[in-house]
């Protein structure tokens, strides 16, 4: 092979490359001379025609060129992209002072949600989750609500305009269901049901919304919790309820507690409860949190209906169990000694940042 055809092809090229200025010109650089095209490529594919000896003598001295010319076209090329650029526009001032950064936090509500699970599950309990966008099946008939309840009435739950779901035949045939922001947590005791058999013992904390004006103590939107536990007949009762209930706010408020049951009424609960602990803020003195009364108002409770069972699939009388549902907003407040439930929702980053 012609060794000074190889010796042209460099001279030529080193030529060509000392006066390239621009990016096009390289590019053009590149096919003529390291092209699959390229006199050099040729020659590299020409090798193997060749006897041994010649190959030894000329292949290395082609590898060598290749590498030398693919080299000088990197080395143009970085020198190229370096001119083009503004350095004026890359200016950087290490000396301007510098923006401190927000670092956002958890919602208070959502730091206490994650308190309370923490306390369920060491206690034992399953955390499940539901809908927000609820069937009235599931939030009301299922829980055993009269068909005439006043709560299913326009004052009290937002019904979606034009909301229909199909629910699941047997239940009530396949018929469209009116679809509702649940106003309570409890239909998730059902859905849980549906698809476990006791004994379990599962939390399900979420938003809940109310039809209602708002004031210093009411909101539309707030969140609860809803507490089940089902054994077969006869192993869970009243006192299982106020010894887990007991022990779930001796954890979280960190000190003894008593707790007070009131007889009360819930559809889906029989007997039902209403209950009070022993005020945590005066040690029952009296404050203005329980009013005076040395008792905070917690929530609902009962031992579970068995027409609610029975909705669940479950036979009648099979188990038992108790269901209780407390509202998380008012632990808060409870917590914080906040007066006004509003602050919670309103977005004022003024009240967020103080926790
Ligand atoms: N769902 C009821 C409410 O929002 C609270 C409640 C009462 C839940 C009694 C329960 C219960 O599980 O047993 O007012």
């Amino acid at each position: 092979m012609n060794t000074a055809l190889i010796t042209t092809i460099e001279n030529n090229a080193l030529e060509a490359i000392g006066s390239i200025k621009d990016l096009g010109t390289l590019a053009r650089f590149e096919t003529e001379f390291l092209g699959r095209k390229s006199e050099l490529s040729n020659l590299l594919k020409e090798l193997k025609n060749l006897s041994p000896e010649e190959k030894r003598a000329t292949g290395p001295k082609l590898q060598a060129l290749r590498e030398k010319l693919q080299m000088l076209h990197s080395e143009k090329q970085a020198e190229l992209e370096n001119n083009a650029r503004d350095w004026e526009a890359e200016r950087l001032d290490v000396t301007a002072p510098g923006i401190s950064q927000a670092v956002g936090h958890l919602h208070p509500i959502t730091v206490l949600e994650h308190e309370v699970l923490g306390i369920f599950e060491r206690l034992g309990f399953l955390v499940a989750e539901g809908p927000e966008a609820e069937t009235e099946w599931y939030n009301f008939d299922a829980l055993n609500f009269p068909k005439d309840h006043p709560a299913r009435d326009m004052q009290d739950t937002f019904w979606i305009v034009g909301g229909g779901a199909k629910i699941k035949q047997g239940k009530k045939g396949d018929e469209k269901e009116r679809l509702l922001m649940r106003t309570h947590t409890s239909p998730n005791q059902v859905r849980f049901m549906e698809h476990n058999k006791p004994p379990f013992r599962v939390i399900v904390p979420g938003r809940v919304f109310r039809n209602e004006a708002t004031d210093a103590s009411h909101e539309h939107t707030f969140h609860q919790f809803e507490c089940l536990m089902l054994d077969e007949t006869g192993k869970v009762s009243v006192a299982t309820f106020k010894h887990v209930a007991e022990t779930f706010f001796e954890n979280f408020f960190g000190k003894k507690v008593t707790i007070r049951l009131r007889p009360s009424y819930f559809p889906f609960t029989e007997p039902s409860f209403e209950f009070d602990i022993s005020c945590v803020l005066c040690d029952s003195a009296g404050c203005s949190t329980c009013k005076q009364t040395g008792w905070l108002e917690i929530g609902g409770a009962g031992m579970v209906h068995q027409n609610v069972l029975v909705a669940a699939g479950y036979p009648k009388g099979k188990y038992q169990g108790f269901a209780w549902g407390f509202g998380l907003t008012r632990l808060a407040m409870m917590k914080y000694k906040i007066t006004d439930i509003r602050q919670f929702m309103s977005g004022d980053l003024r009240f967020i940042r103080q926790f």
